[in-house]
């Protein structure tokens, strides 16, 4: 989707003195199948500009493969849409001198805030049904901190509010529209632990009785 230029100066401005760097738009239908909310985007979407096109992408693609869905049926956005960067100094044997290293790193909750507007935006118009937060930064930016990804995952909480900047946009309020969001692990969550892979596929299958084909 293109974010229209207010809204990327308001989060430009939203974002001043945080080590952010791009902008990735989310990508999809509106009144997608699914909306699928993940952390932040990692080097190889600020370079492709595709949403989940590196290597958690392929773990993502193939969930929605097992519940016989493509990635043009939804669409897939972030908590916060440009990439959070670590700023390291690490010595290089190669060029043998120490040299600095720009890593991805978790985006912080005064981050998550600084975005905001970019994920109500497109909640508003791509008007999704289902929401599929994939990873705690996801969740929590959804539902709150009382929500855990190693509680809820794999379940549907139906029926319910979600959160959404306030008049100051200074904090969340909860919305008047209620959404089903279902908790999933971050895909790449199986590269640090292998034996997530089995519960994540269970977790997906369970996906499937909420799936809106779109019209
Ligand atoms: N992780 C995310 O949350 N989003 C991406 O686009 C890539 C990795």
């Amino acid at each position: 989707m293109k974010y229209p230029k207010i809204l990327i100066d308001k989060v430009n401005q939203r974002s001043k003195g945080f080590n952010l760097e791009g902008i990735n738009e989310g990508a999809g239908p509106n009144e997608p199948a699914l909306m699928i909310v993940g952390e932040a985007p990692g080097r190889e979407e600020i370079e492709s500009h595709i949403p989940f096109h590196g290597a958690s992408g392929k773990e993502l693609m193939k969930s929605l493969a097992s519940i016989g869905l493509k990635r043009e049926e939804v669409y897939i956005t972030s908590a916060v849409r440009s990439r959070p960067f670590g700023v390291k100094k690490v010595f290089s044997k190669r060029e043998n001198k120490e040299v600095t290293k720009y890593p991805n790193r978790k985006p912080t909750q005064k981050e998550v805030l600084a975005h905001a507007p970019f994920l109500d935006y497109e909640i508003k118009n791509v008007k999704p049904k289902v929401i599929v937060a994939v990873g705690t930064t996801a969740l929590r930016r959804l539902l709150g901190k009382d929500y855990s990804i190693s509680e809820y995952h794999g379940k549907a909480i139906k029926n319910t509010p979600i959160l959404q900047l306030n008049e100051k946009e200074n904090g969340f309020v909860w919305s008047k529209q209620k959404y089903t969001v279902i908790a999933m692990y971050h895909p790449a969550a199986v590269f640090y632990n292998r034996k997530l892979s089995k519960i994540i596929e269970n977790d997906w299958l369970n996906v499937k009785a909420y799936i809106k084909k779109p019209k």
